[in-house]
């Protein structure tokens, strides 16, 4: 594999420096570009296989996560695509066609994609923009217009496409020419981009694609998420409808973090208008153990999830910082309203006040709705919450015209 440590987010000293300088920016400019395939006008939610079962994919486990999804809520709450990682493809035939494992997906992907649009949800697939994919299978260099006509053909809607076996190759010449071979496959394809933020895809990845992973791969532990936030909150500007900031998937239920870190994971995913790809075993959502009702409680969050999805795409910035580990984001909503995120990185809990003219209240007062309690706080000047240790208070804050 051709990993590298991602080297290129600035300190995050100076990132703090310019983040608080900055007042909530304007919207990012009405770009269109050669990428604008009209999709994921709202950051792209769904389930991925990698995070939990990595190599470990089959028909089976696609068919059973889109009965769950289509049965436990996640589907009607927004979760539209199921897409299988890495690991399905194991050689090309002569004509140079991806031919899938015939032992774990017998009859291959064109009725697996059947099944899941059958269920009301949409088809994801993996592949890899240079020679082999991280796992060693058969990468799209050289492949790109067959892939992509292939991928068509089977239905597929959504195309994760990683970096690995990219030796010599430019990243930005390479997704280029999956774009175009998926625009001219002539079917909508979700276009995910994942060179792990190794050459700035923020910059050419709105022109490019619809989203760009910003940093190396999660894991399911408090430290991988902090790293990747501070890695993926410093382009905040780059987001706009159909072209996101991806800090990976989902790890809400996989087990290795506390209920409120999760909590504040799929938070600081709404925040920063990042695509809610759920990473776990959706098919436990049902169970009836604690661990699986705070997992449903937290990805069937409807109040977050909508900030995530708002239309207007605005992610989220750190607008007050009173101490490095306390932090406020503020993101503008489509109606008015500022979604605001009280974060504490501490280990312990610590008090932690929103002033509304930093979040971007201009009037004195504000209705205040906390989107975890489901509650409504009252009309007030301001906030002050107790936050738990590695957690979050996140807020729907709506301006009352009191002048
Ligand atoms: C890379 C990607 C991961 C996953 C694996 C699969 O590490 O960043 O998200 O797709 O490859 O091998």
């Amino acid at each position: 594999m051709n990993r590298r440590q991602v080297r290129l987010a600035l300190p995050l000293a100076a990132a703090f420096a310019a983040i608080l300088a900055a007042a909530v920016p304007a919207a990012a400019g009405a770009q269109t570009s050669r990428a604008d395939n009209g999709l994921a006008r709202t950051p792209p939610m769904g389930w991925n296989s990698w995070n939990h079962f990595g190599c470990d994919v089959s028909a089976r486990l696609v068919r059973e996560v889109a009965d769950a999804m289509a049965a436990n809520g996640m589907r009607d709450a927004g979760y539209a695509y199921v897409t299988i990682d890495d690991c399905w493809q194991v050689a090309r035939d002569a004509r140079g066609v991806l031919i899938a494992d015939s032992a774990r997906f017998p009859g291959g992907m064109k009725p697996l994609a059947d099944y899941v649009h059958a269920k009301g949800l949409k088809f994801g697939i993996y592949t890899d923009a240079g020679r082999k994919t991280c796992q060693g299978r058969p990468g799209s260099y050289g492949h790109e217009a067959l892939d992509a006509r292939t991928f068509a053909g089977w239905g597929v809607d959504y195309v994760k496409v990683d970096w690995c076996w990219a030796d010599g190759l430019d990243a930005r010449t390479q997704y280029a020419t999956m774009r175009d071979a998926l625009l001219a496959a002539g079917r909508p394809i979700v276009f995910s981009i994942c060179e792990w933020g190794e050459n700035r895809p923020w910059e050419w990845g709105p022109g490019t694609g619809n989203l760009w992973r910003t940093t190396d791969d999660i894991s399911d532990n408090w430290n991988s998420l902090l790293s990747n936030v501070n890695i993926s909150m410093q382009f905040a500007t780059a987001a706009r409808p159909g072209a996101w900031n991806d800090p990976d998937m989902l790890e809400v239920g996989n087990g290795g973090m506390t209920r409120d870190e999760y909590r504040a994971h799929f938070s600081l995913w709404a925040m920063m208008a990042a695509p809610l790809i759920a990473g776990n075993d959706v098919r436990q959502l049902s169970d009836s153990t604690r661990r699986a009702g705070e997992t449903r409680d937290i990805l069937l969050n409807r109040e977050v999830i909508a900030v995530d999805q708002d239309s207007i795409g605005r992610q989220a910035i750190v607008v007050q910082s009173p101490h490095p580990d306390l932090q406020v984001w503020a993101r503008p909503l489509a109606d008015g309203a500022r979604a605001v995120l009280l974060f504490n990185r501490a280990p312990v809990q610590t008090t932690i006040h929103a002033d509304w003219r930093r979040v971007g209240i201009r009037t004195k007062t504000a209705r205040v709705r906390d989107l975890w309690a489901h509650k409504e706080l009252g009309v007030l000047d301001g906030y002050s919450a107790m936050v738990p240790a590695h957690g979050v208070v996140m807020l729907r804050v709506t301006p009352i015209d009191d002048r």
